[in-house]
């Protein structure tokens, strides 16, 4: 029999959240959730899976100490490594297999996962919903609307809460942190819309808690004390590390 592993004994595995401007990369505690030094590429464009296949080998060959599983994490919907969705990314992601082409790319065990359900399961462990049960809602706030759903700490995957038809339209479209910039609105306006979606969110799911991330979110005050909801909504807390702390976590548990 092999030594039983402990937290310390395990090797490192590494994050890297691909996204519609930047592909960062970092190795993670899995034990604090804290990742180390952090490295960053802009995202080849076209962002096809070849270009963003080479952009990863090279990045990790930035962290040779960190010997353990890879995870990636892409803004489409993933299904047992294989993309189906892709609504801000280059469409020639739609069922490309993710976790063969990267594994293939770089040599290594790649998991690849949804940009936002990396994020969400990160806050559940480490984040603003640590140690929260029940049903707990992560949304991101970005070029899309990311969303995760968390219960009792288990991830359903892929729920593509951004995409909820909402008084016609495709939500991200209306309240995405996108829509705000291309229409300039004040936060005032933003917000009407992010009660929309929030109110919304809370009349089919009943969750305990929301958790709002995104960039914007270091901005959380001067849009979630205009929101009346009769759930608690609170700022993520890992902000731009999330996606990768989410990444090397799922990496490390497939
Ligand atoms: C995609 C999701 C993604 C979100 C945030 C949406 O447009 O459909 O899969 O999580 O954007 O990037």
């Amino acid at each position: 029999m092999g030594t039983p592993l402990t937290p310390d004994s395990r090797v490192t595995p590494v994050g890297i959240d691909f996204g519609g401007s930047g592909i960062k990369c970092a190795a993670v505690d899995l034990a604090s959730g804290e990742p180390g030094e952090r490295a960053r590429v802009e995202t080849p464009k076209p962002s096809t899976p070849e270009a963003v296949a080479a952009t990863v080998v090279a990045l990790l060959a930035r962290f040779p100490e960190a010997t353990g599983r890879v995870g990636v994490t892409v803004p489409g919907v993933v299904r047992h490594g294989v993309v189906h969705s892709a609504a801000n990314i280059d469409r020639a992601w739609l069922g490309t297999d993710a976790d063969a082409l990267f594994s293939e790319a770089t040599g290594r065990q790649v998991h690849v996962v949804n940009d936002a359900d990396a994020a969400g399961l990160a806050e559940v462990e480490y984040g603003a919903a640590r140690g929260r049960r029940g049903l707990v809602i992560v949304t991101t706030l970005g070029t899309g609307i990311g969303s995760a759903l968390v219960h009792d700490g288990v991830l359903v995957p892929n729920s593509e809460l951004g995409h909820l038809e909402i008084d016609g339209h495709d939500a991200e479209s209306r309240a995405a942190n996108s829509a705000r910039k291309a229409e300039d609105l004040s936060m005032k306006a933003w917000a009407h819309r992010l009660q929309r979606y929030y109110s919304t969110l809370e009349m089919l799911f009943s969750p305990d808690l929301f958790v709002v991330g995104g960039g914007i979110s270091k901005r959380a005050d001067e849009f979630l004390p205009l929101l009346k909801l009769d759930t608690e909504i609170v700022p993520a807390t890992l902000r731009n590390e999330a996606g990768i702390v989410g990444a090397a976590l799922l990496a490390d548990r497939s």
